[in-house]
């Protein structure tokens, strides 16, 4: 028996009728871009959280977190935002169900969901580095009921509710990279989405002479807190400023550089703040499709190149990054064997993504850890990782 349904089993006392496991993520590049209608080119990682379920039929929800030895208890009727934030990211996936089952007019499913469920959940993906904890549990739990109560959501479905939960009730306005990336991983491949009309192609990666390794600031960044929703608010600020003259343009999808230095450039009375956020997030919008013909051609190192531009871009520009974010970035620069480095994910801290050569990964990893304990005092993290499926049923 997996190792969640013999706590599931422990907790309950009877056996779980099924156990999901749904990973974390990283993104290659398009940092940013996804609340902003442009592209993203994630991948599901080795890392994950894991459910095991089992039906009620009393109309309760009762949740055991093994991580946090914690549990809770709430009634499925009017589901709403609850104290415990890890108790959210599981009741805020069955509110957006329930919601959709009654737009949908499915009172048969509805019916058997009201029924309610015990959950037992647990992970390996380290909270608050940037790897998409949250998302992933969300997936993982909504995939659950899903299944349990034959819900026929299909996974973008299941994506976009899974946003709309983070969004209502976790309270972050986050995009849709994320749970897309946990839901639609494929082993060995990277997923370009086009958050606009929600196409994706999978590319593989060919990893062959390459290694994909996660730099850990160990720095724990809060997604909640407000610079995230600030960063989105300054987007559309700009987004404004061109409608005016633009009426089609409704995101920063819609709008070229040329458009940006015209209205929100230094020759403008524009906050410059706002034009250099939008001229970062235009560019990300073109650098992903640039880089995404550098993987098809196999150009590895003109890849890895727009990667450092996306950090330069994020840490001057946009202003999402931290010091020792820049500081993991720079002590690679000039490191032949790494071919490409940046922050990922929404900032602040967390983690750096790196490509290195494999034959040097072992050498690499000791320096770079080996200066961050001198410049920070603090130890540095280090995940080499695999790109894997996405949220699945496990035995
Ligand atoms: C977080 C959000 C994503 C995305 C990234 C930044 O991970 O959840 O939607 O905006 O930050 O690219």
């Amino acid at each position: 028996m997996s190792a969640i349904r013999t706590h599931f089993l422990t907790h309950f006392k009877y056996n779980s009728s099924l156990a999901v496991q749904s990973p974390g993520r990283i993104n290659l590049i398009g940092e940013h871009t996804d609340y902003n209608n442009g592209f993203v080119l994630p991948a599901a990682i080795d890392k994950y959280v894991e459910v095991a379920i089992g039906k009620r039929t009393d109309g309760n929800i009762h949740m055991v977190a093994i991580d946090l030895n914690k549990k809770a208890e709430v009634s499925i009727k009017n589901l709403k935002p609850h104290s415990s934030q890890w108790v959210n990211y599981i009741i805020g996936v069955v509110y957006q169900a329930i919601h959709k089952i009654d737009t949908n007019n499915s009172s048969s499913q509805l019916e058997a969901l009201n029924n309610g469920f015990d959950i037992c959940i647990k992970g390996n993906i380290p909270s608050g580095a940037g790897l998409s904890s949250s998302a992933a549990v969300e997936c993982a739990v909504l995939f659950a009921i899903n299944e349990l109560y034959d819900l026929q959501f299909n996974k973008m479905e299941m994506a976009l509710m899974a946003q709309k939960a983070e969004n209502e009730f976790a309270g972050v306005k986050c995009g849709l990279m994320d749970m897309f990336a946990s839901i639609h991983g494929q082993k060995n491949k990277v997923i370009l989405l086009d958050c606009a009309s929600l196409d994706f192609h999978y590319y593989p990666l060919d990893l062959t002479d390459y290694s994909i390794v996660l730099f850990d600031t160990q720095i724990k960044h809060s997604l909640a807190s407000s610079a995230y929703n600030t960063r989105r608010l300054e987007c559309e600020q700009g987004v404004h400023l061109i409608q005016q003259y633009h009426p089609h343009v409704k995101t920063l999808r819609d709008v070229t550089i040329e458009q940006v230095e015209k209205y929100l450039g230094p020759i403008t009375d524009t906050p410059a703040k706002i034009y250099k956020r939008c001229k970062y997030i235009v560019s990300e919008i073109q650098r992903v499709q640039a880089a995404v013909l550098d993987l098809e051609v196999g150009a590895m190192q003109a890849f890895g190149k727009k990667m450092f531009e996306t950090h330069e871009g994020l840490s001057k520009m946009y202003e999402v990054s931290c010091p020792e974010l820049d500081f993991l970035v720079e002590a690679v620069k000039n490191n032949e064997n790494v071919i490409g480095a940046r922050m990922m994910g929404a900032g602040f801290g967390g983690c750096t993504i790196n490509i290195i050569k494999k034959s040097a990964l072992e050498m690499v990893t000791q320096q770079v850890a080996a200066s961050y304990a001198q410049q920070t005092n603090k130890e540095l993290a280090v995940y080499v990782t695999s790109i894997e499926e996405g949220t699945h049923l496990i035995k």
